[in-house]
């Protein structure tokens, strides 16, 4: 499977309309939430929580894509995609989160609409069932006085717990309301797009969601859950218990002859490879270490490591605070394996021990925007291998893999070297892993289709294959320089938001979104000579796919975008392509 990923929150926009319901990603940013089902903002304006990085951005309009999914649709039908992943947003179809407050029929229409769109376009989807946009209504906050934890009369999230005698928290797992939640909606998806469906991961990245969001970036980074060696863990483990559940679920239905044997359930985790810096045992060991906290956090328990479906060792000798499996649910893990691992990866770097301490390096490694982000595709290939020797043979489902850079303007934006290299390289060490190392490697998905909403980082990082032009807007929903602070760290609000949300060019504009464009790019280029494209196409890509992202501008949609010349116009009538076979 090759194809291009996305995720609800990053594209969708749309964010108060058709019956949505607040997620803890509108809250985190600062959206105007009043009055939305699940909100707990009583007062505009909301306030904007303090980790936010790039301040101001919101996904409220992102993409738009609730608004152009047909365009959109349109669009990767020209490129010759064939395999499309994508999220849904569960305020979308429980508003509140909470099953007993109704499900939304508009939210669930949409999705219908985009599914039956993308197949009568010859494209099959894959869908994530939680990108990690969690309703508000299952998580409270107070703005003012942080709440207690492990506290039943309110709602904890992923953070569901009660106290142990010695005063830790024990995550509440299987019994937990965000689990029964969650279990609830997974189940009203597979009844709803099942028949339409065959591939379905019950979370994306894990690790992100849960070890970033103390603090980290992610959402919710809010009191009192903000000690990252205690609420991440619990999270955590209430997240492999919500996944196996749904697991059941699906088998469960494939038995009852609900969804059949072709119907794959699967989890998408992520992991950058950590090479050792020196053959020094302890430098290899930390590299190891670093993986298994990672990678192995996860999928050792959901995978299984020598019939073993635990935490790893290295963990549990290390960390005070990781919670404990009972007998029965190794057991039911061990049934209750998923079809295929599915793996988000990105970069690479380098990692040394000294004196009690590990430290990470990128000598010699090129960055994209991200601070994190550094290019080796040969890590990748390790990894693979990683993957394979320890968890043995599963498909493997690369889901992810991508480069960011930070270019505005469109003409420049096509002329992404740094993402063709990417491309170029990743799939190569991907074929080697498969052809020489005996990699069961399934899938390649780029991230992403297009520039969206990369969470804390707003739209300064564009990780897209097609660059999009955002229409920069005042947004009245999103935060203003009045805009309050909530400090995650006291767990109060602070001050307001000032210049930092006062800055030009940080939110796509409400004013016309249905007139942003996407505009090709040279990876995307690559990719389609990838995946080979029966429209778009008409020669042997390699002597003049360079020439086509340089000379000509191809885009999609009907609007206006900004170059350094001015404003230019995309139209049917306006395209300099002879290459775009109309739809
Ligand atoms: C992983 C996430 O799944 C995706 O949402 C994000 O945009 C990319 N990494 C890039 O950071």
């Amino acid at each position: 499977m090759l194809g291009v990923g996305t995720a609800a929150y990053q594209i969708e926009g749309a964010y108060n309309e058709g019956g949505r319901g607040a997620s803890i990603w509108d809250t985190y940013t600062g959206a105007n939430t009043v009055g939305m089902p699940g909100s707990v903002c009583k007062e505009a304006p909301c306030p904007l929580n303090s980790v936010m990085s790039d301040k101001g951005a919101t996904g409220n309009v992102a993409n738009n894509h609730y608004h152009k999914y047909k365009e959109d649709v349109a669009m990767m039908k020209d490129l010759g995609l064939k395999y499309y992943r994508f999220s849904v947003a569960w305020p979308r179809i429980v508003p509140t989160g909470h099953m007993k407050d109704g499900v939304n029929k508009e939210g669930i229409q949409f999705y219908h609409d985009l599914i039956d769109e993308l197949i009568n376009s010859g494209i099959t989807p894959l869908i994530t069932i939680y990108h990690w946009d969690l309703p508000q209504g299952l998580l409270d906050i107070g703005f003012e006085k942080a709440l207690p934890a492990c506290d039943p009369q309110y709602q904890q999230g992923w953070y569901d717990c009660t106290w142990g005698e010695d005063g830790t928290p024990i995550p509440t797992g299987m019994k937990s309301t965000v689990a029964k939640e969650f279990l609830a909606y997974a189940e009203l998806l597979l009844q709803e797009y099942g028949d339409k469906v065959k591939a379905w991961a019950t979370f994306n990245e894990a690790w992100t969601f849960t070890a970033l969001a103390s603090g980290y970036g992610k959402a919710p980074s809010q009191q009192p859950y903000m000690d990252v060696d205690i609420w991440p863990k619990v999270a955590g483990h209430n997240v492999i218990l919500a996944h196996l559940m749904v697991v059941m679920k699906f088998r469960e239905m494939q038995k009852s002859g609900a969804l059949t044997p072709e119907h794959k359930v699967f989890i998408t985790n992520n992991q950058d490879w950590r090479e050792p810096l020196t053959e020094k045992k302890e430098d290899i060991a930390a590299a190891h270490y670093l993986i298994e906290g990672g990678l192995g956090w996860f999928c050792d328990p959901i995978f299984g490591v020598d019939g073993v479906h635990d935490y790893p060792k290295s963990m549990r000798k290390t960390l005070k605070y990781l919670p404990k499996f009972s007998e029965e649910e190794m057991k039911l893990l061990k049934e209750n394996k998923p079809d295929a691992f599915g793996l988000n990866h990105y970069g690479t770097s380098f990692v040394a021990y000294d004196n009690g301490k590990y430290t990470t390096t990128h000598a010699g490694l090129v960055q994209g925007k991200s601070s994190w982000l550094f290019r080796a595709a040969w890590g990748y290939r390790k990894l693979l291998n990683w993957v394979k020797n320890h968890y043995g043979e599963y498909p493997i489902w690369g889901t992810e893999a991508g480069w960011s850079d930070g270019l505005e303007d469109p003409l420049a934006g096509k002329q992404d070297s740094g993402r063709l290299t990417y491309y170029q390289t990743y799939l190569l060490e991907s074929l080697n892993a498969i052809k020489e190392d005996g990699v069961k490697m399934e899938s390649f998905m780029a991230w992403s289709l297009m520039d969206n909403f990369e969470w804390e980082m707003g739209y300064a990082e564009r990780f897209g294959c097609m660059w999009n032009e955002f229409l920069w807007d005042k947004d009245p929903n999103a935060p203003s320089a009045d805009t309050p602070i909530y400090n995650a760290y006291s767990g109060k609000v602070e001050g307001k938001c000032g210049d930092d949300c006062a800055r030009q060019r940080v939110a796509p504009g409400p004013q016309r979104p249905k007139d942003q464009t996407r505009h090709m790019r040279n990876s995307m280029l690559r990719l389609i000579e990838t995946w080979g494209s029966p429209t778009m196409i008409t020669g042997p890509m390699q002597d003049d796919f360079f020439q086509a992202a340089t000379d000509q501008n191809i885009c999609f949609g009907h609007g206006t975008y900004e170059t350094s010349d001015g404003i230019e116009e995309c139209s049917p009538e306006a395209l300099s392509t002879k290459r775009v076979v109309p739809a």
